[in-house]
């Protein structure tokens, strides 16, 4: 298996099987998602306990690459720091609009999964809806955040 295989099951799995699908009961930041091209919308909620996110989950409609990507993003949060989950969305930005970008893939781990995507364009955007609305909570930005 090569690594574009591996890279397919994770996103297969992921949509399958979409980890912290649903919304939280007691969030203390919510932010929103829109895709124009197509209409998808996703929603995040995010429990912080001080600067650490200790709970996060998105819900929404959306491809299976929007659905992968946010499954992996939340999982990849869940008991991070405010600072991490900024620097990840930096470096995920980067990975998704920049081609010539070497991402460290030992620190991106699962996330790595998301490179595939660079070679249709057309998907960028897909990609990255949960990444603009995880940027929006951070910020505390009360107007949903749109990937264009
Ligand atoms: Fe709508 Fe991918 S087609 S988010």
């Amino acid at each position: 298996m090569d690594l574009a295989d591996l890279y397919q099951d994770v996103i297969v799995d992921h949509n399958k099987s979409p980890r912290n699908f649903g919304s939280l009961d007691d969030p203390t930041r919510e932010a929103e998602g829109y895709n124009p091209l197509c209409g998808d919308q996703l929603k995040l909620y995010i429990k912080m306990n001080g600067d650490v996110i200790e709970d996060i989950s998105f819900d929404g409609s959306g491809c299976a690459i929007s659905v992968a990507s946010a499954s992996l993003m939340t999982e990849r949060l869940k008991g991070a720091n405010e600072a991490e989950a900024h620097r990840l969305f930096e470096c995920m930005h980067q990975l998704l609009t920049d081609d010539g970008y070497e991402a460290d893939i030992d620190d991106l781990g699962k996330l790595a999964a998301l490179t595939g995507v660079r070679a249709f364009p057309s998907r960028i955007k897909c990609a990255s809806l949960c990444w603009h609305a995880l940027n929006s909570a951070l910020k505390g930005d009360d107007q949903p955040a749109t990937t264009e």
